[in-house]
């Protein structure tokens, strides 16, 4: 592209009818697009891409499909359509304990909830879509990586900005930000092309899911005056018909990270899995959302996070128990921090680094066993233990105990409430006059 064409000075009559610059260095000019690895999820607008891709730039595609536990994809039938769109290659990676590991992991350590509520499941998963991307673009001497967002979402910065930090030689599209195409030229260009649009288009919601939880956006939940429909919930009972008993997960906790269910030691993926299923028969983990997306949208969605939702309140719980009121109080600060920072797809953003530092060293006492109660919706803890608690039943008992001496606690308090003492006889006495 031209840059004369912007400068306001040039006066070379070519340069008026050149295409505007491209607004970022790592977007994709057409003629350096000739391999490219597309982030294929099976569905209509990932397929149609498929096609486009190959089409619009004549470019070879590597389909890239990854499993980070989305509940009911068959991962075996999205390879196969991708072969038939006719990508090159068609690759199902699975990244489930990748993703526990290096995403879910901290993200518990961190009590990570968006603006207080939302768990962050998908914000987690696109740096490592992102990143997986890249390592496959460099394997298989691919210059692009294209990806299905729109430009008007936050997983559009999410995967840009993780591919342009660690694979700056690496270029990236976006067709669905570009092309122009509404809902029903997609569906014509599908038909066209021999793309198998049933299921997919007649979904009335967007969706994104993975292990962490499920995310419904768009159709007539767009509007947060509509109530939702009972169809947006695919994975959480609705608690209304939820059972009428209580059913209680023991999770046991060490170094901040769940490792046991009711004194059975699991691998992470496998206890995600079971916390998700006693919290979907009990109800438990809807939440009805207003969010503040990173481009200034403000949206409503609809999230369903059984596993999040006992996870991280069972977490909390234990770090409550065994840590200072000085540190629960700093790490709540802190917590919101590291949501914002992961919400926004700033990954590789040092200062997250950092806040991981203090993340795991406040966590290396988080051990112990939370007891939560499931019921029709709720997720309530009842016991918790822990070797490292602060909590000393002799010290906070009623009953008299030699060890804290209440005639001690006169002298403190009038050294405690000095200044907000003197504060006030001074504000008493400028409003008298
Ligand atoms: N609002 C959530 C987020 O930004 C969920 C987005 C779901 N993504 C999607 N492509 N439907 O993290």
């Amino acid at each position: 592209m031209s840059r004369a064409a912007n400068d306001p000075g040039s006066t070379s009559a070519v340069t008026e009818f050149s295409a505007p610059a491209a607004t970022a260095h790592y977007l994709a000019e057409p003629h350096e697009v000739h391999k490219v690895v597309l982030l294929y999820s099976g569905g209509l607008d990932t397929s149609v891409m498929l096609k486009w891709i190959q089409d619009h730039y004549e470019a070879e595609v590597v389909a890239l499909c990854i499993n980070l536990g989305q509940p009911d994809d068959d991962f075996d039938e999205v390879k196969q359509k991708a072969i038939d769109l006719g990508a090159v290659a068609s690759l199902v990676v699975d990244a489930r304990e990748e993703f526990v590991r290096d995403y879910v992991a901290p993200a518990i350590k961190a009590n990570a909830r968006y603006q207080g509520s939302y768990p962050l499941f998908t914000a987690l998963g696109r740096p490592l879509l992102a990143k997986i991307a890249c390592d496959v673009a460099r394997e298989h001497g691919a210059d692009t990586v294209a990806h299905g967002c729109t430009g008007k979402g936050n997983d559009q910065v999410r995967i840009d900005a993780v591919v342009a930090t660690l694979a700056p030689e690496l270029k990236v599209i976006a067709p669905v930000r570009e092309w122009g195409m509404g809902r029903d030229e997609e569906i014509a260009y599908a038909k066209e092309h021999g793309i198998p649009v049933s299921t997919t288009v007649a979904r009335p919601y967007s969706i994104d899911d993975n292990l962490w939880g499920r995310s419904s956006e768009g159709g007539v939940i767009e509007d947060p005056a509509n109530a939702p429909p009972d169809d947006v919930y695919e994975l959480v009972t609705p608690p209304t018909r939820a059972p009428d008993v209580v059913e209680e997960l023991r999770i046991g906790f060490r170094e901040g990270l769940p490792v046991s269910l009711d004194g059975e030691e699991l691998e992470p993926v496998e206890l995600i899995g079971r916390v998700a299923d006693a919290a979907c028969r009990n109800g438990v983990g809807i939440l009805d959302n207003i969010e503040d997306r990173v481009v200034g949208l403000k949206v409503r969605d609809i999230y369903e996070v059984p596993a999040a939702e006992v996870i991280l309140t069972a977490h909390k719980e234990l770090e409550k128990l065994v840590m200072t009121g000085r540190e629960n109080a700093l790490k709540a600060e802190l917590d919101l921090l590291w949501a914002q920072l992961a919400y926004e797809g700033l990954w590789y953003e040092p200062l997250l680094d950092s806040l991981n530092a203090f993340m795991n060293r406040s966590n290396e006492k988080v051990d112990g066993e939370v007891t939560v109660r499931l019921y029709k919706g709720s997720a309530v803890v009842s016991q918790r233990t822990s070797p490292n608690g602060l909590y000393d039943q002799a010290l906070a008992t009623f009953d008299a105990d030699p060890t804290f001496s209440q005639n001690a606690s006169p002298g403190f308090i009038e050294l405690f409430s000095l200044q907000s003492r003197m504060a006030h006889q001074i504000s008493k006495g400028r409003s008298q006059g």
